[in-house]
């Protein structure tokens, strides 16, 4: 897929593997759209980038802001990539990740499970519907393509650490409908891939009053090689990759240095 004249998507665009895919995608000649509720941060990326991409203030939560997100990259130039790459507000009054049963006998309650879900699989199919609505509507490249959407899964969609029913869920639903997606889609000539990253230092983790060396020094050592904690850019190469390869449709392609979780 040529990026010339184009527009792209990134919704979480200015978080650590969204400011990355960012970078690669005006790289390779797409006006971005940085789409994000962290305006400071979401503001300096597009300033940086300073090839008409911009950000756009945008809440997962809100179909309305997806939308407009999504408008806002078609009235730039023809959308012809869309990374979905946000993270979320956590479920109100939770500490987090937690067993379905916890030490207490207490269940985890069905709001939360549904929050993650919405967080992880229903905004991501927002996003990737609104999309592929707009990136119908171009005009086909060669082999009659339109575009392209990469959304996010994670290893913990096929194998997951205990505490995160909700997150595993949500993110096997990403890898479960890319197929369906790319089937669906096929007639249209828009392709739908999936990246299923392994443990990455990005502000997810950053962000966590941990250096980076503690961090590489808790994470490396589960990571069999390199032995380290993935670099936002090798997320932000696949992604460009996945762009540029219009044979890579309909699959999950996992990005974890071997990287399994044990039970
Ligand atoms: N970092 C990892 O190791 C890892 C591994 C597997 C999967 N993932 C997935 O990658 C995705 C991005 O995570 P990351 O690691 O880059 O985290 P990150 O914290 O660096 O970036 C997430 C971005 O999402 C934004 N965001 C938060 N709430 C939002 C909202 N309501 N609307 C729009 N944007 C919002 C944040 O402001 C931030 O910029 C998530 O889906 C996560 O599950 C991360």
């Amino acid at each position: 897929m040529d990026l010339t004249n184009a527009s792209a998507l990134v919704t979480g665009g200015a978080g650590g593997f969204g400011s990355a895919t960012a970078r690669r995608l005006a790289a390779a000649g797409a006006k971005v759209v940085i789409a994000d509720v962290a305006d400071e941060r979401g503001q300096a990326l597009a300033k940086e980038l300073g090839n008409g991409s911009v950000y756009v203030r945008t809440d997962i939560m809100d179909e309305a802001s997806i939308a407009n997100a999504v408008k806002t990259a078609a009235e730039l130039a023809p959308l012809r990539a869309a990374v979905v790459v946000h993270g979320g507000p956590p479920p109100p009054g939770s500490k987090g990740a937690a067993r379905v049963i916890n030490r207490e006998g207490q269940r985890l309650p069905v709001a939360h499970f549904a929050h993650y879900a919405y967080v992880y699989l229903t905004s991501a199919y927002a996003v990737t519907s609104y999309a592929a609505e707009a990136m119908a509507k171009n005009a086909p490249l060669a082999d009659n393509q339109r575009g392209v959407l990469i959304n996010t899964a994670s290893i913990a969609g096929f194998e997951a650490t205990p505490g995160q029913v909700p997150y595993s869920a949500a993110k096997g639903g990403i890898i479960g409908m890319t197929l369906t997606l790319a089937r669906d889609l096929a007639p249209l000539g828009i392709r739908a891939m999936a990246i299923a990253p392994g443990t990455f230092l990005t502000l997810a983790y950053s962000g966590k009053n941990m250096s980076t060396e503690e961090l590489q020094a808790k994470w490396g050592p589960t990571v069999p090689n390199p032995k380290r904690m993935g670099d936002p850019d090798e997320y932000a190469r696949l992604a460009a990759h996945i762009v540029d390869n219009d044979f890579l449709n309909g699959t999950t392609i996992r990005l974890d240095g071997a990287q399994r979780f044990q039970a």
